[in-house]
């Protein structure tokens, strides 16, 4: 029988029941979410774990463009639908500015805002608006290291077959 990981998570009613301070709240957080990976899919079921309902800011192909200096390999449409699809997320925004935050936060009613801790403190400024948590990142994963190791595979796959033409 496949595991559902959904069953052991505080969405569980049962838990719900047992900690009512996670009862009724909106969580939040953005993020690019490009070429999906497990860093991802544990910080959302994280987020969600804090709260009954998440709402997720995909960033906006133009923000990431400022943010990282690269188009995302999946355009803003795509990673949207991906983001919705995953069971622990209830809704999907576009995160068009990084400056509109605060209007985010208060436009999806969120109490808590969630990052990743690689931006620790740089959101504190929220805390007047709702709770903000700070999740650790999962180590050795990210979209960036993805792309360049599929590049690296894909030169040394080039070579081989150089090699023995
Ligand atoms: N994240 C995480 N663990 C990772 C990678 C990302 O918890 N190993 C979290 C980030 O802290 C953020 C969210 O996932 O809250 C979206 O991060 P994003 O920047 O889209 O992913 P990265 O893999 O860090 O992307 P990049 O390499 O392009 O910076």
């Amino acid at each position: 029988m496949k595991t559902r990981s959904h069953d052991v998570s505080p969405r569980n009613p049962l838990e719900l029941l047992m900690n009512p301070q996670i009862a009724n709240r909106t969580v939040i957080t953005f993020g690019t979410f490009d070429v999906l990976h497990v860093g991802h899919t544990r910080i959302l079921q994280r987020s969600a774990a804090l709260g009954t309902r998440l709402v997720v800011g995909v960033s906006s192909d133009a923000l990431n463009l400022r943010k990282k200096g690269r188009r995302p390999v999946y355009d803003q449409a795509d990673r949207m639908e991906i983001i919705s699809q995953l069971r622990f997320v209830d809704q999907v925004f576009l995160e068009e500015s990084l400056e509109l935050k605060g209007d985010y936060i208060q436009q999806f009613g969120a109490d808590v805002l969630v990052m990743g801790d690689d931006w620790k403190g740089r959101f504190d400024e929220f805390q007047s608006l709702c709770e903000v948590v700070y999740l650790p990142r999962t180590e050795g994963i990210s979209t960036t290291s993805l792309i360049e190791e599929i590049g690296e595979r894909h030169d040394r796959q080039r070579l081989a077959l150089v090699g023995h033409s």
